[in-house]
């Protein structure tokens, strides 16, 4: 490992800024989520997962690992009211309105026995992990035998525009070309990578990709997107603030001459069984 991808992974890892800061509620998450209300085709992904959980027999548990605000808990109790549910997080704030059972607790170390769940959900959250392999042994080991674990990320290549409009405006904030890139959280376990994982544990792993375009009219909601990064500014090197002014200004100028701007998106839900 290079020392630059050391000190990012410690960064994208590192407890105490996930727990106290980019997760200690659900507001930097909300805003991550809310853009996709732009992208076409609209996927429903707490549906699919819902769909994915079918074949759980009835009062089946299910378990959702980095369960965040809650999102995946609220509509599964709302489709499926007959599971038993449980949301694990490393961050107490963001549990504090997550309805029904729920604990802080790590996915390295879960506090469930082993084979006691039909199911476990770790979604848009195996990259937060220092230790990836241990994770997917522990989702592994508590799930029953012919039970399933659904995981999701994202692909090296989504939002490739977010990462070009961040990287000119860090350019011109700093009086250079292009400047550096931001960061980017699912990368550790990228759609790219997340088979590779998953399949050290489980012998069959089902990837369904979500490729779509976000079209926006408005700056503001790229922008909170953008913004909700806050928890990692210091990770930047250009001033985070004066780069998001600047990112605006560059949308407000693509949006008067193009009409709209466009975000290309490529996301997966990775079902995996032994
Ligand atoms: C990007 S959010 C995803 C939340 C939710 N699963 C979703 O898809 O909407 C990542 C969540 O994983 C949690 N997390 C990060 N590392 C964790 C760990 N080691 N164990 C448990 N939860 C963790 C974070 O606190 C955060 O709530």
């Amino acid at each position: 490992m290079t020392e630059l991808s050391a000190a990012y992974a410690a960064a994208v890892t590192d407890r105490s800024r996930l727990a106290g800061s980019a997760y200690s509620s659900g507001r930097d998450l909300a805003a991550r989520q809310s853009l996709y209300q732009w992208q076409t085709p609209r996927y429903d992904l707490p549906g699919i997962v819902a769909e994915k959980l079918s074949g759980v027999r009835k009062r089946g548990r299910v378990v959702d690992v980095g369960c965040g605000n809650g999102k995946f808990i609220q509509r599964l109790r709302e489709d499926r009211p007959d599971l038993a549910l449980l949301g694990l997080d490393i961050a107490p704030g963001i549990l504090a309105d997550v309805p029904g059972l729920v604990a802080v607790a790590d996915a390295t170390r879960l506090p469930l026995t082993a084979g006691s769940v039909d199911a476990a959900l770790a979604l848009h959250m195996l990259y937060h992990v220092p230790d990836i392999p241990l994770a997917v042994r522990e989702l592994s080991r508590v799930v029953s035998r012919d039970g399933l674990v659904i995981a999701s990320t994202n692909s090296d290549r989504d939002k490739a525009e977010l990462d070009d409009l961040w990287r000119r405006a860090a350019g011109d904030v700093l009086g250079i070309g292009r400047g550096p890139a931001r960061i980017s959280l699912s990368a550790r376990f990228s759609l790219e990578k997340a088979s590779a994982f998953l399949g050290e544990e489980f012998g069959r792993v089902e990837t369904m990709e979500l490729p779509g375009t976000i079209t926006v009219d408005d700056p503001e909601p790229v922008i909170a997107h953008m913004a909700s990064y806050r928890a990692w500014a210091d990770q930047h090197d250009v001033p985070f603030d004066a780069t998001i002014e600047r990112a605006r200004t560059i949308l407000v100028e693509h949006i008067d001459q193009h009409r709209v701007f466009e975000i290309t998106c490529l996301g997966g839900v990775l079902v995996c069984r032994r």
